[in-house]
């Protein structure tokens, strides 16, 4: 996701962009730019890397513009660069925009106007709307862009502005955030969140999809874009203070981003299939489907909770692919004895794309002859360069230390390398693939309406269990990975020791440990394996632990169990990892607070561990 800002009124537009973008830069940062109008003319300024580095590019500007606007860039389409900043123009220069979201459609566009001699200077999905606009601009900006947005598919936020009409800005909202900020003596403002705005003023607008906005530095209206027509807006008054509106009224980053995964899920494959087909497109992985047919075996490596996403990535791809699959840790993936060549396919798997293990892995497999496609949440990172291709979550940027949108980002982007694998290699049904994405299309809609329940339940829990000195979580099939992610969003936060453990382990040592003392949280959903979890289940309790149970709605024997139970909706089993995440991320988040711990920034980790 990416933070834009704009203004028009009476006052010097560019501190406020910057001052606003500093306040947006959670969002994204590897990228910024600014525009604005001076005396006819567009100015516009852009650069590489942090803010930073555009408010030093500004300090030695000197302009009295009273409008413009600006963005904070993460990267979806071309990496990190002056040249994939925003703002983008047309061929005139004359008409520039700024966008958050993702143009799904914007390959057939972009060859489209190429073809009528647009030129474009970019890499990104987003230039195709400047150069849209420019096709249907005849003197009126706001008739100019309602009709080029209708060729779009996809999610966009947009800032629009023209020389030809200088005193007006044009905002667009549709499936990424956009809020307008009212201040009578001064002007309009319009920012992707409501922390750019709070300096100036706190009577917002929030515009809602298809929804379009004219500001001017006297006034403001806000029309569908379907048909034009005006629309009645309610100013709101919004009490936050510039802290708490970082994150979005969240308390910390990492709750925000737990509650931020149904949208992060549904960009992460938004545009990758085909529901009447079941077909999954994943052009970027850089291989043909006749070199993805040839792959013999493949080879998954990764760290910490990317690890994780490994493990349940094996269960999938070996069912449906009917691949063999080895899961590594990248650490030890490195130094053992590989058996690797150009039938292996290696997929490194890394949220910040610079794990330094991770990428050591990556280049040795590379050097013994390994096709490599990445999965990754950061375009440009060091990763994605390296790889054949890379499969990006859209995820956006994870603030929190302890991962999880794009944990589980990243099973969504692994499920979906699961089908294209079966489909290139022809073992997977057109029936069985539909079915699939199916269920995945109705995930972000299922976590939406669960979540605020699933934390309510998960917080008593955690009342409960908050001064516990040890966990242990278990779990069985690809949920196996989720007991050991359960455990590790604990301990990383909590500081509480926890172990996750496939359920029919316990037997073979552990249930040695089962006292009052240690409770014992088992993913228990009505799948294949159940019958088995329930006895491993039955054996704790016959020796008097403590269990919490995970389980599916409808389920009412687990009360008989457990002495706590949480029952989840039912979907395909193979998904249950997505979802039974869930209300082990709340239930750790929960705990950690109790416990007074610092939820974001825990003691001695690191977003993004760079060293051995
Ligand atoms: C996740 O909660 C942890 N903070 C950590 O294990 C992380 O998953 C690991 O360091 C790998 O990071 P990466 O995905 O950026 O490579």
């Amino acid at each position: 996701m990416c933070g834009i800002v704009g203004y028009v009124g009476k006052r010097r537009v560019v501190p406020i962009i910057i001052e606003g973008l500093k306040r947006l830069e959670y969002r994204g940062y590897d990228s910024a730019g600014l525009v604005y109008i001076e005396a006819g003319q567009v100015r516009k300024h852009r650069c590489k890397g942090k803010l930073a580095n555009l408010e030093e590019l500004m300090d030695s500007v000197v302009t009295d513009s009273h409008i413009g606007l600006g963005h904070t860039r993460w990267a979806t389409h071309g990496a990190p660069s002056e040249a994939n900043a925003h703002p983008h123009s047309d061929c005139t220069g004359e008409l520039v925009i700024v966008h958050n979201g993702i143009i799904e459609n914007y390959h057939s566009l972009r060859e489209e106007l190429q073809a009528k001699g647009h030129d474009f200077t970019s890499a990104t999905d987003t230039e195709v709307l400047a150069h849209l606009i420019e096709e249907a601009l005849d003197g009126d900006l706001v008739a100019a862009v309602r009709q080029a947005v209708t060729r779009v598919e996809g999610s966009y936020a947009l800032g629009v502005m023209w020389a030809g009409q200088p005193d007006r800005l044009v905002a667009v909202r549709h499936q990424s955030p956009l809020v307008l900020g009212i201040k009578e003596d001064s002007g309009c403002f319009m920012a992707s969140d409501i922390p750019a705005l709070l300096p100036y003023t706190n009577q917002v607008v929030f515009l809602e999809d298809q929804e379009m906005a004219l500001l001017k530095q006297d006034g403001w209206q806000v029309m569908r874009v379907d048909s034009g027509q005006p629309v009645a807006k309610e100013v709101r008054r919004i009490d936050w203070n510039a802290g708490m509106a970082e994150k979005a009224g969240y308390r910390h980053f990492m709750l925000k981003e737990i509650y931020e995964q149904p949208q992060a899920i549904l960009n992460t494959f938004r545009g990758r299939f085909d529901p009447e087909t079941g077909r999954v497109l994943l052009p970027e992985i850089g291989l043909a489907v006749s070199e993805l047919a040839r792959i013999k075996r493949v080879s998954l490596v990764a760290c910490g909770t990317s690890w994780h996403a490994a493990l349940v990535a094996k269960y999938w791809i070996e069912k449906w692919a009917a691949i063999p699959v080895e899961v590594d840790i990248a650490s030890e993936f490195r130094y053992r004895r590989l058996l690797l060549d150009p039938e292996v396919l290696v997929v490194p798997i890394s949220q910040s794309g610079e794990t330094a293990d991770t990428l050591a892995g990556m280049r040795l497999a590379r050097s013994l002859g390994a096709k490599v496609v990445a999965v990754c949440n950061v375009v440009g990172s060091t990763v994605t360069r390296e790889a054949d291709g890379t499969i990006y979550t859209h995820a956006g940027p994870e603030i929190g230390v302890a991962s999880t949108k794009a944990f589980t980002s990243q099973l969504v982007a692994l499920f979906l390398l699961t089908l294209y694998l079966a489909q290139a290699r022809e073992v997977i049904s057109e029936g069985e693939s539909v079915a699939l994405v199916n269920v995945l299309l109705t995930l972000p809609a299922i976590l939406e309406q669960e979540m605020p329940r699933i934390q309510q339940e998960m917080d008593v829990i955690a009342e409960e269990f908050s001064r516990c000195r040890d966990f242990l979580y278990l779990g069985r099939g690809a949920n196996f990975p989720i007991a050991l992610e359960g455990a590790l969003k604990l301990k990383e936060i909590s500081y509480i020791h926890a172990e996750g453990y496939a359920a029919g382990e316990l037997k073979h040592g552990p249930i040695a440990l089962i006292d009052r003392e240690m409770p014992v949280l088992a993913l228990a959903p009505r799948d294949a394996v159940y019958r088995k979890l329930v006895s491993n289940v039955e054996e704790v309790r016959a020796r008097n632990g403590r269990i919490i149970l995970i389980g599916s709605q409808g389920d009412d024997s687990l009360a008989r169990i457990g002495e706590r139970v949480v029952l989840l909706p039912e979907i395909h089993e193979d998904l249950n990892p997505i979802l039974y995440t869930i209300p082990l991320q709340l239930l750790a988040y929960q705990i950690a607070n109790l416990r007074g711990c610092d939820v974001d920034q825990p003691r001695n980790l690191a977003k993004s561990v760079t060293v051995e």
